[in-house]
């Protein structure tokens, strides 16, 4: 490989991974905007845990088991890749009695399986609570032997499963714990304040999706938490300018 090649490949590497767990956040803050009553459950965790003085870290995982059940539900109602990657068959196979010819392209479509009532029950609606039952992170499901109880596809299923998902998940879980313990998520508001409805079902198309522009507010949830989130930049505000 040339420097060129190398350059690319780690470029397209590179906006793969942001892009996938960018649109992933963004879904997880529409969808809270919506639903006040998950940011209060996730709240109330939170506040157990860190109370007001500090913000919460990976080390707080096992204690805040909603947050986890947030990320997964976000990741089960609009997976990023809602067909999966195509895949081709390297050789003829069967699959429910059904002949799969050499070099057909396979398709494994999350969006699909996540929206399977037998699996799924209610599966239009957005509720963390489904999860509750699986308090462990996407990869542990994924390595199980118990392939047919997976939290969810939408990192993909077989030997060409995504491979950034342990950083995936524990981003996701990182910035939404944060966002979280710092703010409510409020809903766009009119002149008159009252607030706007908003719209979970506005999409880019694509192979990869994401949320089209929406606007919400983040309003701090007290001033014990806006003193840790300007003493948190303060602490990294140096180390971020290596990136201006
Ligand atoms: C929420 C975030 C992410 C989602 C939803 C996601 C989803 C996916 C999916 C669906 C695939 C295809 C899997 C298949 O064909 O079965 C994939 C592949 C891949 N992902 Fe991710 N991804 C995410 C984040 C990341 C990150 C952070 C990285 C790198 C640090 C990454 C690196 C890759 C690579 C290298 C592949 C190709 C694997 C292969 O073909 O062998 N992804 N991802």
């Amino acid at each position: 490989m040339n420097h060129r090649q190398e350059n690319n490949f780690l470029g397209a590497l590179q906006q793969g991974a942001a892009d996938t767990t960018a649109s992933m956040i963004l879904t997880s803050i529409l969808y809270l905007a919506k639903h006040h009553w998950v940011q209060k459950k996730a709240q109330a965790e939170l506040d157990r845990i860190c109370g007001d003085g500090r913000m919460p870290t990976w080390r707080d995982f096992r204690d805040v088991p909603y947050i986890n059940c947030i990320v997964k539900e976000a990741l089960r109602i609009r997976p990023v890749v809602p067909s999966g990657i195509p895949v081709r068959a390297s050789r003829d196979d069967y699959f429910d009695g059904y002949l799969i010819p050499k070099d057909s392209t396979v398709f494994c479509p999350a969006y699909n399986i996540q929206y399977n009532a037998e699996f799924y029950p209610d599966p239009c609606t957005y509720n963390p609570d489904r999860y509750l039952d699986r308090p462990l992170l996407a990869t542990s499901y994924a390595g199980s032997p118990d392939y047919e109880n997976r939290d969810h596809y939408s990192y993909g299923a077989g030997r060409r499963i995504c491979v950034g998902m342990h950083l995936a998940e524990r981003t996701q879980w990182r910035i939404i714990a944060s966002l979280l313990w710092a703010y409510y998520i409020k809903p766009e508001v009119d002149e008159k304040g009252n607030e706007l409805e908003v719209d979970t079902d506005t999409y880019e198309d694509g192979l990869l999706i994401c949320p089209k522009p929406f606007k919400v507010t983040f309003v701090p949830r007290g001033e014990k938490h806006v003193e840790v989130i300007k003493k948190d930049f303060e602490a990294v505000k140096d180390y971020l300018k290596s990136w201006e």
